[in-house]
């Protein structure tokens, strides 16, 4: 199956697209949270546009055995997050909203911190049958681009960035414009 192919350029001219729209709608957070790890460059490209701090939170799909399990957990969260976040404009950014289950966790975990509100935004959205749902608390959601069900290859996966970036410029040839 066809996969998807973006560079950094990509990655950073959505990342801005993002950033401007979040302004357009009015909402001014007043932190940036990401998802680690793949939340973590598109939410540094978008403090160059928003000007927030950051803070960040990993979850897993592995027990404390090792084992997969269903459900994430967390490895890794905001310390004093109360303090931080208690009557706070959260901007909750992953790299993609693919089964929404990570989502659906963060979005949840955050609540509980009682922010004033928490916006979600993520560089690419696949287009399909979600296992987790945004919870109706978030009132906007910003997604670069929507897309089809396809896997992803992100910049900061290759192993070989030449050949990712000749990928990427194969995949836009073929289509003819900016891979959307
Ligand atoms: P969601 O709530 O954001 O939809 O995420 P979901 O739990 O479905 O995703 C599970 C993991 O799979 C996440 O990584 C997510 O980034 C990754 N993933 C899903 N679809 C793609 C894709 O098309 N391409 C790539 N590269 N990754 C994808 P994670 O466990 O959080 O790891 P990471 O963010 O540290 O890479
Ligand atoms: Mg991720």
């Amino acid at each position: 199956m066809e996969k998807y192919f973006f560079t950094y350029e990509d990655i950073h001219r959505t990342s801005q697209d993002i950033a401007e729209r979040v302004k357009a709608s009015g909402f001014e957070p007043d932190v940036i949270v990401a998802i680690g790890s793949g939340g973590f460059i598109p939410a540094r490209i978008m403090r160059t546009f928003l000007g927030k701090p950051i803070l960040a939170v990993g979850v897993a799909y592995y027990d404390a055995d090792d084992k997969p399990s269903e459900l994430p957990r967390k490895v890794q969260w905001i310390e004093e997050a109360e303090n931080k976040l208690r009557g706070r404009r959260i901007l909750l950014v992953d790299e993609v909203d693919d089964s929404r289950t990570t989502l659906e966790y963060c979005v949840r975990e955050l609540m509980r911190h009682k922010p004033a509100e928490i916006a979600v935004a993520v560089l690419h959205n696949k287009l399909k049958e979600k296992r987790g749902a945004i919870p109706s608390e978030v009132e906007r959601y910003f997604a670069g681009r929507e897309i089809e069900d396809r896997w992803v290859c992100y910049p900061w996966d290759a192993q070989d960035i030449g050949a990712h970036m000749a990928s990427a410029a194969e995949s836009k040839g073929a289509r003819g414009c900016d891979a959307d």
